[in-house]
């Protein structure tokens, strides 16, 4: 009998569980599938709830690397992962997004040999101060197939010289989760009575920055409405470290799971966010978004009116915002909806690796 080409996916950070919870979920049984859990987040609520939600299959391997310096944490992750690539010896190697377990993984694989699938590949801030830009900018060059989100990402591939015939769009996998949710899930509670704008602040250029902290802060303060904010541990960390105060209008609530977070957009009148990935859910659930950074990797969305940057300042914070709360639906949606892949880009992921491992 054919042996089984053997596929491992490695995931480590809170959104890698949401993008591999649909494509684990459209691998099929041809392909040996091995799921790889570096561990970089590792709180109850910042990684075992999302594998319970999303149904997602016990990882084969777990590595326990946690948080640390980005070279301690890097480094660490290569080591355990060598360790398993060795012993494992897969076909390929698929790696997502832009955090230290992607480029990690990216790494050991290419000098390995083991061909390297990026999920997500193609994006840009142009903003290298981020590490998330480092990343995904090293990955994709040592990358032999690149699943883009966007046409932008395939354009911009391109530009750097990535031979277009490893290039694949194929969509955005998030749009596949939030489609299974609206078909599977019923709407859950909202976090707060009454209204509010969903925030949040994760990004080491915002939290570790007491001025841009401040700023972002003091923007939505200002604001009538409640602000409810998930606070992720950094975040809570760094306000503690600062001693900076919120105002009254703040709910801080735990981390949200996908199933409490998609409910949390659901009912806001509006997002406030530092993430990438929920400035995507938000116009999937329909939200309008206001981007507390410098740039976006999404510009699509800004193009299609459903999102705006505004950097730090609170007075554009606040601004946006109460802008944000009376405008009416972009009637860009559905051509947008379609770009990013209208919900089955899962799919056409497996069947490019199939084609490329035959
Ligand atoms: C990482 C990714 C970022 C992604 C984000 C999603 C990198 C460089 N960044 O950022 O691209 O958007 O995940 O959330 O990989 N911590 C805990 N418990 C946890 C995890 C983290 O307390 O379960 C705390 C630790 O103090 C840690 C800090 O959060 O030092 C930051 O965690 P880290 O994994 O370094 O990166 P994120 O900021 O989460």
């Amino acid at each position: 009998m054919k042996t089984r080409p053997k596929v491992i996916d490695v995931v480590g950070a809170r959104p890698q569980f949401i993008k591999v919870a649909a494509v684990s979920r459209a691998m099929t049984s041809d392909l040996d599938y091995v799921l790889l859990n570096t561990d970089q987040h590792y709180d109850e609520r910042m990684s075992r709830v999302f594998f319970s939600e999303l149904k997602i299959r016990k990882p084969a391997y777990s590595l326990g690397v946690g948080s640390g310096s980005h070279a301690q944490q890097t480094a660490k992750m290569m080591m355990a992962l060598e360790e398993v690539f060795v012993k494992e010896k897969p076909q390929l190697v698929q790696v997502y997004g832009d955090t230290n377990s992607t480029i990690a993984a990216a790494l050991v694989a290419a000098k390995l040999r083991i061909p390297v699938s990026h999920v997500e590949a193609g994006l840009r801030s142009f903003n290298r101060a981020m590490p998330e830009e480092i990343n995904r900018i090293a990955t994709d060059h040592i990358s032999d197939l690149l699943f883009v989100p966007t046409r932008l990402a395939e354009k911009q591939l391109k530009k750097e010289g990535v031979s277009p015939g490893q290039v694949y769009w194929v969509g955005d996998v998030m749009l596949d989760v939030v489609k299974s949710w609206k078909e599977q899930a019923s709407v859950g509670r909202a976090p707060v009575a009454g209204s509010y704008v969903l925030a949040t602040i994760h990004r080491a250029e915002n939290t570790d920055d007491i001025e841009r902290l401040k700023g972002i802060l003091e923007g939505l303060g200002r604001l009538k409405l409640q602000v409810v904010l998930p606070i992720h541990p950094r975040l809570e960390k760094m306000i503690g470290q600062f001693g900076v105060g919120v105002s009254a209008n703040f709910k801080i609530v735990q981390p949200l799971s996908h199933f409490e977070m998609m409910s949390a957009i659901f009912h806001s009148k509006c997002v406030v966010t530092d993430s990438g990935g929920l400035q995507k859910e938000a116009f999937y659930m329909d939200r309008f978004c206001v981007t507390v950074r410098d740039e976006t990797e999404w510009k699509e969305l800004v193009a299609a009116g459903v999102n705006e940057i505004v950097g730090t300042s609170p007075h554009r914070i606040q601004g946006a915002v109460e802008r944000a709360l009376k405008r009416g639906p972009s009637k860009k949606r559905k051509a947008l909806l379609k770009e990013y892949g209208d919900g089955v880009a899962a799919s056409r992921i497996v069947k490019v690796i199939k084609k490329f491992l035959a």
